[in-house]
């Protein structure tokens, strides 16, 4: 062994003693799992934070992968602030695009490294429940908002991590996709980002990592801002500097700082090894979300 790489190990070693035994859920955003040395630098991050005593909780979207089934079976895809409008058919897409291929690949490639990885969607188990989202959207400030229906779009109406704490106890690591189930038995199609707060809440996990395709909350000029509050966020996203898939993932972050989460953090997942560059530098990359 070299210096280089004891120093290395000694510099991490009191992250690893803050996080060992800990709960970090992190969402992976289906527009960071660009290529296969990303996704395989991905698995093999939450691999090692498994044998080092932290427990991953993984949480992933999927947005590009179902874009690509849907344009293949002709139909279109729209989007409502950050959401897919999920009609019956689109919703049998989503569901067997983001519980088959994406969590399956997910899994396997976790496996690979020996991570007992196990994967799951909102159905197994009880993990969530969910009903009709109604999305409130004002064009004009002179009248009052109208309510938009954006089909099989669940909001999470109730988490039950008791599979989850299950599969933790036991060693595996849950990856989750997000597809919730309503109480008449019917499927929503959930943001991941909100499927990862809810969880991340529900297990009082001392972080959630949202890992997306871009370095975080950029400026008007496309630069990383590197912390930014409730009161700044609101601004931003009445403004529209934060738009689209920015906006779950933002109030994401803050929801889950006000159930407990300690820290949540939007971080690129094109850097590679991106969730160990979160967790075990002093700075942190990314964004860092506050409540003032
Ligand atoms: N102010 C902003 N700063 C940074 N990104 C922003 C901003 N406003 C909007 N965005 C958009 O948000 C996107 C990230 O959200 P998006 O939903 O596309 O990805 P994801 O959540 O990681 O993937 P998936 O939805 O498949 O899980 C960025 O690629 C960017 O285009
Ligand atoms: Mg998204």
């Amino acid at each position: 062994m070299t210096n280089t790489v004891a120093d290395i190990l000694i510099e991490v070693l009191p992250y690893i003693k803050k996080f060992s035994t800990k709960i970090v859920v992190i969402k992976y955003g289906g527009h960071a799992m660009v290529d296969e040395g990303l996704k395989q630098a991905f698995a093999d991050d939450i691999t090692l934070l498994k044998y080092i005593g932290v427990n991953p909780v993984v949480v992933h979207g999927g947005g590009p992968q179902i874009n690509v089934v849907l344009d293949a079976m002709g139909i279109g895809s729209t989007f409502i602030r950050g959401m897919r409008y999920t009609d019956d058919a689109t919703m049998d897409v989503v569901e067997m695009v983001l519980g088959g291929k994406v969590n399956k690949d997910i899994v396997a490639r976790i496996n690979r490294e020996d991570g007992k990885a196990v994967g799951l969607t909102g159905k197994d188990g009880g993990l969530i429940t969910a009903e009709k989202l109604k999305i409130y959207h004002q064009s004009d400030k002179n009248k009052p908002p109208e309510i938009i229906d954006p089909g099989m779009v669940g909001n999470v109406t109730q988490v039950n991590p008791a599979i989850l704490h299950t599969l933790i106890d036991q060693g595996f690591i849950p990856v989750i996709a997000p597809v919730g189930i309503g109480k008449n038995g019917e499927t929503y199609n959930i943001n991941a980002d909100v499927v990862a707060s809810k969880i991340a809440s529900a297990l009082d996990a001392e972080r959630l990592i949202l890992v997306t395709d871009v370095d975080g909350v950029l400026d008007d000029n496309q630069k990383l801002i590197s912390s930014i509050t409730d009161g700044q966020i609101a601004e931003q996203i009445a403004d529209g500097r934060i738009k689209g898939g920015m906006i779950p993932k933002v109030e994401c972050a803050l929801e889950a700082l006000r159930n407990g989460v300690k820290k949540s953090h939007i971080i690129n997942g094109k850097t590679p090894h991106a969730v160990l560059l979160e967790l075990f530098t002093n700075s942190g990359i990314g964004t860092q979300v506050f409540v003032d």
